[in-house]
């Protein structure tokens, strides 16, 4: 007999016929009731068992987190919170679980203890919702930009390239460490290396993403990335997805435009399609509040937030206005934000980012135009500024909980301005010579921007640490599994 999933007996429109399912117990109260989980769903199936004619043997296998196979009738259920359950007429332990040693028991555990059994974590109910929830996300990620006639491109993982220019790279060599070869200035020779140069994990698709983009018009990528920063912070990881569409012919306000509606596609796809998942979610957070004084309560539960940010616009403010806006404020009474930025062309930290977003605009915002020495060497430099106040084409998009959620930014697509800017930089031309030829033939207007995929599923999920919302997170000092 084929087995059924949970979540489809749950929907099924008839009973008392005989099914299968097959799932790992969660709970077994008083002898008699399996409840029974496939991960198809947040929702167990409450399996009956007819202790009387089952051997004492069996029942005492029957412990949370074994796994079973069920046979029995589908029947409506009188118990509360639960349409259908099955009157079991045979059960087989597929794997025993030793109740003893089974991390995963059926109580509170603190996200820290979770963490650290991540192999394991996935089998508890917020743990299945959020991976759930993370894989609907990414499915509307590609549907929103197929639909859209964009084409997926597969980025290189190793590459020499260094898009940020932020130098927080992970290193590949295939060279032995205990015995490095050296060249005849007494460096690590990379020509003796496996491409026959210093190579690295890439930070970045964007720089070849742009590649493509210059001739077959809209694409993106959808890849893991990585970053060697030392930031130990709840919004990092070392090892993160990013969502980046490249458009030819689009500027900045073509790039807000596309940013806006995308994530506003994507969260609604979510609310759409993780009902179950977003509401268990959603109470999960409501009982965490109860648990903080009144004044630092949300005052939004997850669902209206999520619906707030598809009914509002996200308001777009220059860097220069931000800049203002935080001078005059007093974010905590007696403290202004002096210590900040009196100066013009200072890099905004994440605390004011934030006052700006939860503050003063409540809700999200894109922050453009920023101080172009602030900012990546490849961003189009604005026309008409003043000297000593040049802006890029820059924008930023910040989420209330997650601060910038998106990076991008129009492109420099004149030749010469973006040689100059490589060379004041320092940036090696010879090295990008592919990237400077999609300046060299052909050049146009072109935007994009790179979504934190974790951030994006962070703020959908509600959850408040990025080691949350992946499977197995690497960040500093962590790597297991
Ligand atoms: O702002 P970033 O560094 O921009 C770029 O990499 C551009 N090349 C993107 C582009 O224009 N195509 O990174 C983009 C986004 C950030 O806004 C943030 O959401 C996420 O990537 N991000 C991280 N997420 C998790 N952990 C980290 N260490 C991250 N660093 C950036
Ligand atoms: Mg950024």
């Amino acid at each position: 007999m084929k087995h059924t999933k949970v979540k489809d007996l749950l929907n099924s429109t008839t009973t008392l016929q005989e099914v299968n399912a097959k799932g790992w117990v969660r709970t077994f109260r008083n002898n008699q009731f399996i409840a029974l989980n496939d991960g198809s769903t947040i929702n167990n199936i409450q399996c009956v068992v007819d202790f009387e004619n089952t051997p004492e043997e069996t029942l005492k296998r029957i412990t949370t987190g074994a796994s079973v196979s069920v046979i029995g009738t589908l029947v409506e259920s009188k118990g509360a919170g639960q349409k259908y359950e099955i009157q079991v007429s045979k059960l087989e332990i597929l794997g025993d679980s030793d109740a003893e040693k089974f991390p995963m028991q059926p109580k509170k555990h603190s996200l820290e203890f979770l963490r650290e059994n991540a192999h394991l974590r996935v089998r508890t109910n917020a743990f299945g919702a959020i991976m759930r929830v993370r894989s609907v996300l990414s499915y509307a990620v590609h549907k929103y930009f197929q639909d859209k006639g964009f084409v997926y491109v597969n980025t290189p993982i190793i590459t020499g390239a260094d898009a940020e220019g932020a130098g927080e790279m992970f290193q590949v060599t295939s060279l032995p460490l205990d015995n490095l070869p050296k060249n005849e200035e007494g460096n690590i020779d990379f020509k003796q290396d496996f491409f026959g140069k210093h190579t690295n994990l890439t930070v970045s698709g964007q720089l070849e993403g742009e590649t493509f983009a210059m001739a077959l018009g809209q694409i993106y990528t959808f890849g893991p990335t990585f970053r060697a920063e030392n930031s130990n912070t709840s919004r990092h990881l070392a090892e993160f997805w990013m969502i980046e569409p490249e458009v030819a012919f689009n500027d900045l306000d073509d790039n807000m435009d596309l940013a806006e509606d995308f994530i506003q596609y994507v969260i609604k796809y979510a609310l759409d399609n993780c009902g179950d998942d977003l509401k268990f979610l959603e109470g999960r957070l409501l009982e965490e509040e109860k648990s903080k004084p009144q004044a630092d309560r949300s005052e939004m539960s997850l669902l209206e937030k999520l619906n707030f940010v598809l009914e509002n616009n996200f308001k777009r403010v220059s860097y220069t206005e931000a800049i203002d806006i935080l001078r005059d404020s007093t974010p905590n009474k007696k403290k202004k934000f002096s210590y900040l930025i009196n100066e013009w062309g200072a890099d905004l930290q994440s605390e004011h980012e934030r006052y700006l977003v939860e503050k003063h605009f409540k809700c999200p915002v894109i922050l453009y135009d920023y101080p172009a020495n602030i900012k990546a060497f490849y961003m189009r430099l604005n026309d008409n500024t003043e000297p000593g106040r040049e802006t890029v084409r820059a924008m930023d998009i910040l989420f209330p909980g997650i601060g910038e959620i998106v990076g991008g930014s129009e492109r420099e697509e004149r030749y010469d301005v973006l040689v100059q800017k490589m060379e004041a930089l320092g940036i090696d031309k010879e090295e990008l010579y592919w990237y400077l030829d999609t300046r060299r033939f052909g050049s146009a207007t072109h935007a994009g921007f790179g979504l934190g995929f974790e951030r994006l599923v962070l703020f959908v999920t509600g959850m408040t640490n990025i080691r949350d919302v992946i499977p197995f997170p690497r960040t500093p000092g962590s790597a297991e599994f």
